[in-house]
C-alpha cells in the first residue's frame, strides 16, 4: 500500500514537472512573441538618448533604425569613420526630427584611458538605452589551435565580445542609478548556451555575457533599471557570411523590429519567434545529437568560408 502512494505522489510530481516545463516553453515563444504587447521604451527607459555599439552594419545597425523610429536620439559607437557619417547621414535622411551623433571607437584596444575618453563623450548626454551590440567571431568554424589568425584572432574575439558590455555598463549605468531608470540590452548568442566545438571562443565569451547581464540584473534590477540577454541564433549579416534570408533566417531589419518588442517582457530571449523555435527545440535534444547537429553547421560554414576566401585570392 505504502509503494503504492509513494509510486502514485511520485507519478503526479514528475508529471506536473513536465506540464510545468511545457507551459514555460509555450510561453517563451507563444507569450513573449505574440501575447505581450511591446511595452512603452521611452519611459522605460527614461532619457532619450540610445547608445548602439557596432552601428554601422548588421543587428546594430538595423537596432539603430528603429530606435530612431521610435523618437530615440541615437549615438553610434563603432571603427570606421565613413561607415560611421553614412550610417549617420542614412537614418538622418529617414528620420530628421531626432539628433545623430558617433564616436569612433576600436573595440580591440582594450586600454581602459581610452575608455574613460569613450565614455566621458557617451556620458555627454542622457542615455537611455545601452546596446551591446558590437561582438566578432572567427573567419570560419575550427578548432582553437586551427584558428584563422591564431593567437590574435583568439584574443581579439575575446576582447570585443567581452569588454564592451563589461565596461560600458560600468561607465554608464552611474547615470542610470542616480536616474533611476534606463535599459540595457546585451547581445549574447545561442553559441553560449551550449559548449560548441569549433567556435571555443566565440561560444564561452557569449556565456559570459548572458552571466554579465544576469548579475546586473541582481545588482541593479530593484533600482528601476532593465537589463536583457538577447541570444540570436542565425540572422542575414555580415558575420553570418550572408546567408539568404528564410523561415528561420531573419534579415537584420526584421529581427531587431521583434528583438526590441521583448524588451520589458523577456529578460533573456533569442529576439525572434522562429530562433526560440529552435532554441527550445535545440534545448530538448540529448547533447550527443546537439554536437553532431553543430559539428555537420560548423563544416558547412568552414567550406563555405573557405571557399569564398579562395575566390578573393583568385580575383
Ligand atoms: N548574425 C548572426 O547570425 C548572429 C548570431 C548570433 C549572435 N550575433 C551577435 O550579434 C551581434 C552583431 O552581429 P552582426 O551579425 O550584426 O555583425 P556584423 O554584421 O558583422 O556587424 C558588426 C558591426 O560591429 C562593428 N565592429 C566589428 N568589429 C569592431 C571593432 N573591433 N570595433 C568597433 N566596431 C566593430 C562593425 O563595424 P565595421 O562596419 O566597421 O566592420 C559593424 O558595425 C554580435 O555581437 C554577434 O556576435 C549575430
Amino acid at each position: 500500500m505504502d509503494i503504492q502512494w509513494f509510486a502514485t505522489g511520485a507519478g503526479t510530481i514528475v508529471l506536473l514537472y513536465i506540464v510545468y516545463q511545457f507551459i514555460q516553453i509555450v510561453w517563451r515563444i507563444i507569450g513573449t512573441y505574440v501575447i505581450c504587447q511591446p511595452i512603452n521604451l521611452k519611459r522605460k527607459a527614461g532619457a532619450n538618448w540610445a547608445v548602439v555599439t557596432g552601428a554601422t552594419d548588421g543587428i546594430g545597425k538595423s537596432y539603430c533604425f528603429e530606435l530612431a523610429k521610435r523618437g530615440f536620439n541615437i549615438y553610434l559607437v563603432s571603427r570606421t569613420q565613413s561607415k560611421l557619417e553614412q550610417t549617420k547621414k542614412e537614418i538622418l535622411e529617414k528620420h530628421s526630427d531626432i539628433e545623430v551623433r558617433y564616436a569612433t571607437y576600436d573595440f580591440t584596444n582594450p586600454s581602459p584611458n581610452d575608455y574613460q575618453e569613450l565614455l566621458a563623450q557617451l556620458n555627454d548626454v542622457n542615455v537611455g538605452i545601452l546596446i551591446n551590440n558590437v561582438g566578432m567571431f572567427f573567419d570560419h568554424p575550427d578548432v582553437i589551435h586551427k584558428v584563422e589568425g591564431g593567437l590574435d584572432t583568439l584574443a581579439n574575439v575575446a576582447i570585443v565580445n567581452v569588454l564592451p558590455p563589461t565596461l560600458l555598463s560600468a561607465g554608464i549605468l552611474s547615470q542610470m542609478v542616480s536616474r533611476k531608470t534606463g535599459i540595457i540590452v546585451n547581445i549574447g548568442s545561442a553559441a553560449g548556451s551550449v559548449p560548441m566545438a569549433g567556435w571555443s571562443v566565440y561560444s564561452a565569451s557569449k556565456k559570459y555575457i548572458s552571466w554579465l547581464t544576469a548579475t546586473l540584473r541582481k545588482e541593479y534590477g530593484h533600482q528601476g533599471i532593465t537589463f536583457q540577454t538577447i541570444t540570436p541564433l542565425m540572422v542575414a549579416t555580415k558575420m553570418a557570411g550572408n546567408p539568404n534570408t528564410s523561415f528561420f533566417c531573419p534579415d537584420s531589419d526584421t529581427y531587431a523590429k521583434s528583438a526590441l518588442n521583448t524588451i520589458g517582457n523577456s529578460s533573456d530571449t533569442t529576439g525572434y519567434i522562429t530562433h526560440q523555435l529552435e532554441f527550445e527545440m535545440m534545448n530538448l535534444l540529448p547533447e550527443c545529437i546537439l554536437d553532431v547537429a553543430v559539428k555537420r553547421s560548423s563544416n558547412e560554414l568552414r567550406e563555405r568560408a573557405l571557399a569564398k576566401n579562395k575566390e578573393k585570392l583568385l580575383q
